[in-house]
């Protein structure tokens, strides 16, 4: 699904944000990211995201190789990644309804079925009495539920989460937790990255540690 073939990126500074960083992660696959402040794992997550090119090296993200990938072909890719950043945040100014809604309106979806597509979504996140609420109306957790919500509309087969549990209680962690590990069980690739040791202390899961861009 993912492989990362000796992905360099430097941003100019003196100290590179990864260095010969090779990954693969098959499709399927529940894995975190993990590794202090400035250790490249947002870095990572936007490569693969391709809204960073790798500087030297290759990625390569369902079978495309993101060094040679076309405008189309880009855009094509991304709406089968769904991403939960933090610094693509909800918009203030529309509702839940209408974030959730956006990316299927931008896609030309018909409005009967994105209107469906959305209740059903905010069903599952337990956000449907919340439809007509703006950002700033809803609590942290219920804010990350919106933006979880928004990142699988459409089915993601990829999902990227960074520090998705990042400003949150302990309870709320968990609940997000929940939440990732069941849009895993139905099927999508999850990638989390977190600086937050708590939150890999009991998990089976597959870590990769990333450490001054390395992977350690
Ligand atoms: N857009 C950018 N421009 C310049 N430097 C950047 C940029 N993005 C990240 N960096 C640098 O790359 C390194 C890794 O950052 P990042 O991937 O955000 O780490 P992490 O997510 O692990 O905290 C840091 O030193 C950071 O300052
Ligand atoms: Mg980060």
């Amino acid at each position: 699904m993912i492989q990362l073939f000796n992905v360099y990126k430097s941003f100019g500074s003196k100290n590179p944000a990864l260095i010969d960083v090779s990954l693969t992660v098959e499709k399927g696959d529940f894995v975190f990211i993990t590794g202090p402040s400035g250790a490249g794992k947002t870095t990572l997550l936007k490569i693969i995201f391709c809204t960073e090119k790798p500087s030297s090296g290759h990625a390569l993200v369902d079978g495309r190789n993101l060094n040679r990938i076309n405008d189309r072909e880009l855009a094509f890719l991304r709406r089968r990644i769904g991403v939960v950043f933090q610094d693509f945040k909800l918009l203030p100014r529309r509702n839940v309804f209408e974030n959730v809604a956006l990316a299927l309106e931008i896609m030309g979806f018909p409005l009967p079925m994105i209107r469906r597509k959305v209740h059903q979504t905010l069903r599952y996140l337990g956000l449907a009495n919340k439809e007509g609420y703006y950002p700033p109306q809803l609590s942290g957790g219920e804010q990350q539920r919106v933006a979880i919500a928004r990142a699988i509309i459409n089915n993601p087969l990829i999902l990227l989460a960074d520090e998705p549990t990042g400003n949150l209680d302990p309870d709320l962690t968990m609940e997000i937790m929940a939440l990732l590990k069941e849009i895993h069980i139905r099927g999508t690739t999850v990638i989390v990255a977190t600086h937050s040791q708590e939150l890999l202390k009991d998990t089976r899961r597959r870590i990769v540690t990333l450490n001054k861009g390395r992977i350690v």
